[in-house]
């Protein structure tokens, strides 16, 4: 098997962790996470959640990287190579075809969002929410999300932005984006908790929120979204992590490096928690307000904030460098396997893959203005649709086929060969892949569809 992909390779185990952190800390952790938690009264949602992604989410991208790296190509290459090799079927490779399709889902309603938040970089920096009211911030939402030039203007400039990222390659392009934009995230979070923490005066309350366990809020919906949204959160089950997997070097513990990202990614959405929540206290505004939280809910605290004009700024370019490092790995799998199947180059790869996403994108664009009537399941817009399907359905089933096929089909020598750095952790890794990550994955599964 290939020891180096033709497609590059991460410069070292920090770019890899840097990458996949990239990957994982999103929208997911700034926009969803605290939301869900906000929708689900808190500390026990919070709970489920960190326990499903260390006993789920961790296994499971071990796993994704371990596929990436025997395989080194596309998923859907690798997928299809190693099934070969452990003598399985060639329907394997259906898992990297499922993982591409919601590649281009997922990034179809993720591309309208992000496009919302670098509009608010410029409606905050404009002082527009200086002082404003529910209302204002409301109809403020409402007529950016309703006016279909704007949302498909800001939709195009972001995937344009991907598009140029991943036409330059894993090295030039990714590499260089993650080794910049990453620590920048992490400074504008830290500077945004503290100003949280100094001005809101009700630290403690958001705090409270997050950590304190409510069992009377505990119910299996509940339970439902928290692992629905740490496999969203990881950016497991359709291929992301296993095509950054694929160029990363061998000499490094795959194990060791999946928790570090799981715990970075982690620290980011309990930080988001930490940012939101004292502000939202802070200004009497309801901790349960859902999608809107991160775009109506919290621009109205920050106009009510001393210094609210200049934080809200750095707060949407934060949510904005995430959104990047995560778009350009939901482009990955398929550019890559674009790459290999036709023969061509990196850019013409980026142009056809990132053309496409953006085209099925047009449908969400479309669903808070134009398309606004039309329902696809049950009421259920397009955009409502994508987000539905690809992370309740396409990501979990991509996340149990990886984890069985890991844990039962793939040829036992290949597992130990990657895993050779791990062996104090590898048998609790075995288990918990072979019997645990698919279980709790099914139950969750059917327990959605009942
Ligand atoms: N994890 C990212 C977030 O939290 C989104 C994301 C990027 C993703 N790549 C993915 C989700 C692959 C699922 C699969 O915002």
């Amino acid at each position: 098997m290939a020891s180096e992909s033709i497609h590059g390779m991460w410069s070292s185990r920090l770019m890899f962790i840097l990458a996949a952190a990239g990957s994982a800390v999103g929208l997911g952790n700034i926009w969803r996470f605290p939301y869900l938690a906000g929708e689900n009264g808190g500390g026990v949602f919070v709970l489920v959640y960190v326990g499903c992604i260390f006993l789920i989410g961790v296994p499971i991208m071990s796993a994704e990287i371990l596929l990436g790296r025997a395989g080194r190509q596309s998923p859907i290459n690798t997928m299809r190579e190693l099934a070969a090799t452990s003598g399985a079927s060639r329907l394997w490779q259906g898992v990297g075809w499922m993982g591409a399709i919601a590649g281009f889902m997922i990034l179809s309603f993720y591309a309208v969002i992000a496009g919302w938040a670098i509009s608010y970089i410029f409606q905050m920096g404009s002082g527009a929410f200086i002082g404003a009211d529910a209302d204002f911030a409301k109809s403020a939402f409402t007529s950016l999300t309703g006016n279909v030039w704007s949302v498909v203007g800001w939709h195009t400039l972001f995937m344009a932005i991907t598009i140029f990222i991943a036409a330059r390659g894993v090295g030039k392009g990714l590499e260089t984006t993650v080794k910049y934009l990453m620590p920048a995230l992490f400074v504008l979070l830290v500077v945004l908790v503290i100003y949280a923490a100094a001005t809101s005066g009700h630290f403690m309350e958001g705090v409270s929120f997050l950590f304190s366990l409510n069992f009377e809020k505990f119910s299996w919906s509940a339970v439902l979204s928290a692992m629905g949204q740490a496999f969203f959160t990881l950016s497991l089950g359709m291929g992301a992590i296993m095509a950054y997997g694929a160029y990363m070097p061998k000499d490094i513990s795959i194990l060791g490096t999946a928790t570090i990202i799981a715990l970075l990614d982690t620290t980011v959405a309990l930080m988001s928690g930490l940012i939101i929540f004292p502000l939202v206290f802070a200004n009497g505004l309801e901790s349960s307000a859902g999608p809107g939280l991160m775009f109506i809910t919290l621009p109205l605290a920050f106009g009510q904030m001393p210094g609210g004009q200049i934080f809200g700024v750095i707060f949407f370019v934060l949510v904005t460098f995430a959104a990047i490092t995560s778009s350009i790995s939901l482009v990955e799998p398929a550019v890559a396997w674009v790459v290999e199947k036709m023969n061509t180059s990196r850019p013409v790869g980026a142009l056809a893959v990132g053309g496409l996403a953006w085209f099925v994108g047009l449908g969400s664009a479309f669903s808070t203005n134009i398309w606004a009537g039309i329902t696809i399941i049950g009421d259920m817009t397009f955009f409502d649709t994508m987000d539905y399907v690809a992370n309740n359905i396409m990501l979990p089933l991509g996340g149990v086929l990886i984890a069985l096929f890991t844990g039962w089909i793939l040829d036992k020598k290949i597992v130990e060969d990657q895993m050779f750095a791990d062996t104090t952790y590898y048998p609790l890794w075995r288990f918990l892949i072979r019997f645990i990550a698919p279980a709790a994955v099914m139950v969750v599964f059917i327990m959605t569809f009942i």
